[in-house]
């Protein structure tokens, strides 16, 4: 084996101590990955006050040049669960001690510039407090975005000056996009507001920065990757794409098959696998009664796991929710975001009867058991850079039907009409050809057991594991040292 990588993964999620969404999995399962490849891997996360973590060791607290003084944090050391990765817990309790991650419910952080940098800054002293200097920063969307600027400005002649920059896009369409005014805040250097660095717009843009300076740049699905380059992907920032796009590689995201395991979940009633799939049942039957649906085997039950957001296209499942119901099936969404949709899917939860039911909320356990328990799952994204739940839903068995874009069209394969495929796909987001993708999936799934069969367990034996990704992380590790070093 080459020579083992000294790797900071820095972000603003980790399963599972903070996560808001699928980046949170990748933070808490990827590193695991890379740890049995026999790399020295950590992770450094702030210490927001809804951590629980069962062994915190508490390390000498810490300065970080900040807000033109030093900001003193703490810093907590703790593991990844089944694992030996260290994860560091930056402890402010000003700028994290607050109940949330990025911004209060149905409000805004004025100062996430502020919170976020001081994360970026302090995975340099964090190195300097350790004695350890990573080969390699791997930074996660616009949160982290600010490690290369830093890498490439104040730390430029620090022992840190020679550590490679990895900014991995797992979503474009969040910028980190602040006022001007609060840049000294930072400690940035007034040089790097430029049009090929961060300014945007009469604003900073810290994506932006961050894509023009890392050493490499990943996506999470090979096909965003080039989505990214595109007016509709790039989210204005299409054109820096393309000028890195020879340093841009697309990764597709793992799942953590500990985790998302369906013989042995700890939240589901009856464990299966591929050979017993038939006691996939039970937990169909245990999640209507759960739900109150109607106790019923030859009704399909159809399952949504999301944030209700524009991205997710969820508002368009709100609006089709009586034409789906008519398909004679059964609906069950959990989620939570939009004011609107939130309200559309609880008035049909209150009088769909037996046949609909929508929890609003963000709910671990039930995620599993609804995962376990439906029939097909449907993920109708207007953008989708990978999306985890549709490959959980495939290790279990329950056939995904989404929309053709990014990560969902690289991981689910089409029904052939003969059995071949993992679930159904389609392209145009309207309420008709999404009912009408519904009706397909339901009408194979009444007519076509056998192909249903065939399809589970084609879908459960996919190789859907962290180690295939953790090897291309471990190119584009090598790669942007070598870019690094010839820079
Ligand atoms: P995104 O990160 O865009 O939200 P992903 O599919 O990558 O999409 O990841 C979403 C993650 O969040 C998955 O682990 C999914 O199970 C979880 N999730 C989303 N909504 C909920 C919810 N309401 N309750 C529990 N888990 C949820
Ligand atoms: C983002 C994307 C999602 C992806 C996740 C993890 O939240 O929206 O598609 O799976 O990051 O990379």
């Amino acid at each position: 084996m080459a020579s083992p990588l000294k790797i900071l993964f820095v972000a603003s999620e980790c399963a599972p101590f903070a996560k808001a969404g699928g980046l949170g999995d990748v933070v808490g399962a990827l590193p695991k990955a890379l740890k049995a490849l026999g790399h020295d891997v950590r992770v450094l996360i702030p210490r927001y006050d809804t951590i629980k973590a069962d062994t915190i060791h508490h390390q000498a607290p810490m300065a970080i040049p900040m807000m033109g003084t030093e900001l003193w944090c703490g810093v907590e050391e703790t593991r990844l669960p089944r694992s030996d990765v260290p994860v560091y817990l930056l402890d402010h309790r000003e700028l994290f001690g607050r109940g949330y991650i990025y911004d209060p419910p149905n409000g805004h952080s004025p100062d996430n510039l502020v919170r976020f940098c001081t994360l970026s800054r302090g995975a340099f002293w964090l190195g300097r407090h350790l004695q350890w200097v990573p080969d390699v920063f791997h930074c996660h969307d616009w949160p982290t975005a600010a490690i290369p600027l830093y890498a490439n400005t104040l730390e430029r002649d620090t022992p840190f000056g020679g550590a490679a920059t990895v900014l991995t896009i797992h979503n474009m369409a969040h910028q980190g996009i602040f006022s001007k005014r609060q840049l000294p805040l930072t400690h940035l250097p007034w040089s790097l507001y430029t049009s090929d660095g961060i300014e945007t717009h009469d604003a900073v843009g810290l994506l932006k920065g961050g894509l023009f300076h890392a050493s490499m740049i990943t996506a999470v699905s090979p096909k965003y990757a080039r989505e990214i380059r595109t007016r509709e992907g790039g989210f204005g920032l299409e054109h820096v794409v393309n000028f890195r796009g020879g340093d841009l590689v697309g990764v597709l995201n793992g799942i953590d098959d500990q985790l998302w395991d369906p013989r042995t979940d700890r939240h589901i009633a009856h464990h299966y696998d591929v050979d017993s799939i038939s006691e996939k049942v039970h937990n169909k039957r245990a999640l209507q009664r759960e739900l109150h649906l109607d106790v019923r085997d030859d009704v399909p039950l159809v399952a949504v796991v999301s944030r209700l957001n524009d991205q997710k296209g969820t508002d368009v499942i709100a609006e089709a929710i009586g034409p789906l119901l008519n398909l004679g099936i059964q609906l069950v969404v959990l989620g939570s975001g939009d004011p609107h949709t939130e309200a559309t899917l609880a008035a049909w939860s209150h009088h769909g009867g037996g046949r609909m039911r929508a929890w609003i909320g963000f709910d671990e356990p039930l995620s599993h058991r609804i995962t376990a328990g439906a029939d097909l799952f449907l993920m109708p994204s207007r953008f989708e850079p990978c999306g985890l739940t549709q490959l959980y839903s495939q290790r279990y068995g329950t056939l995904p039907i989404v929309r053709a874009t990014g990560g969902l069209d690289d991981t689910v394969e089409q029904y052939d009409g003969q059995g071949g495929g993992t679930g159904f796909k389609f392209w145009d987001l309207s309420v008709r050809s999404l009912v009408e993708s519904v009706r397909w999936a339901a009408g194979v799934w009444r007519k076509r057991p056998e192909h249903i069969r065939s399809m589970q367990e084609r879908s459960m034996r996919k190789r859907m594991g962290w180690d295939v990704s953790a090897r291309q992380y471990e190119d584009v590790y090598r790669w942007s040292i070598e870019r690094r070093r010839g820079r």
